[in-house]
């Protein structure tokens, strides 16, 4: 079965509905508000198709972009190459990763620490992101919101719509059966995309994503766990909200090294 991760344009095509140009303008602001200054090399975790480290990149910053996926590794060169901006893709696991330089912003968007499947997994992460974070550097981490999975009513709807060009898409990111398990905090989300290409073409793709809820409570931990990390700040989404918002919908913590 092809799963959501092989197929990196699908993905991609299902994730359109951020403005990415919106979210590095927040990304650099936040640099600009917390180290003094824009970052001349970023380095984006568990990138994807690497749509930020693209636009990073288009905007003059050397970057370089992680993914486990050789797929999505594959598709964020070639999208690269097509709007010649120069990344670097590097094939590499977020927990075990060593670059041998170090980076004056690194990111983890949308949710991808929900990858992470356990508290050791989580701080060896910290660990290396850390490692690779300039003196000055920032690490900024987007998950979703708690609400989400704790709260009467979730923040976002896990079913929406998509379109590019001729493409429709209808997304369903999880299904109101997917229960987090009560002891491992480990969802199996169902994901559901059926793309309609045009000229009567319909394609399905079906998946389960394995998703690791982590509180903010247990990101604190973690980070004091690992000890090599400290909190600057967090929003409830890429502008101005506090987390406890009533409209906060994300949760991004902003880290410096300890
Ligand atoms: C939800 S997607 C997010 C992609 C990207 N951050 C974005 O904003 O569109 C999660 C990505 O995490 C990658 N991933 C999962 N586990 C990983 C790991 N241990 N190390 C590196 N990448 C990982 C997957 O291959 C996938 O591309």
């Amino acid at each position: 079965m092809t799963g959501i991760y092989d197929d990196p344009w699908a993905y991609e095509l299902a994730c359109s509905f951020r403005d990415v140009a919106a979210e590095t303008d927040a990304l650099l602001a936040w640099c600009r508000g917390h180290r003094g200054a824009e970052p001349a090399t970023v380095l984006e975790l568990a990138a994807g198709p690497a749509e930020h480290a693209r636009a990073f990149a288009a905007r003059g910053i050397t970057a370089t972009a992680l993914d486990l996926h050789p797929a999505m590794c594959a598709y964020a060169s070639e999208r690269a190459d097509a709007a010649d901006v120069p990344l670097e893709v590097v094939q590499e696991d977020m927990t075990a990763f060593a670059l041998g330089r170090r980076f004056d912003l690194i990111v983890t968007l949308l949710d991808s620490t929900s990858h992470l499947m356990d508290l050791a997994g989580y701080v060896a992460h910290l660990d290396r992101a850390a490692e690779h974070l300039a003196d000055d550097g920032l690490y900024i981490v987007e998950m979703s919101h708690p609400r989400d999975r704790l709260g009467p009513e979730p923040t976002v709807s896990a079913g929406w719509t998509v379109e590019r060009g001729d493409v429709r898409a209808t997304v369903q990111w999880g299904e109101p059966g997917d229960a987090l398990d009560p002891i491992t905090q480990i969802s199996p989300d169902r994901v559901t995309m059926t793309i309609d290409e045009g000229g009567g073409t319909t394609r399905v793709i079906r998946d389960v994503v394995p998703y690791r809820f982590w509180t903010v409570p247990e990101t604190d931990a973690a980070i004091r766990l690992s000890g090599a990390l400290e909190v600057v700040a967090r929003y409830g989404d890429f502008g101005d909200v506090a987390v406890d918002a009533p409209e906060a919908w994300r949760v991004i913590t902003v880290l410096r090294r300890a």
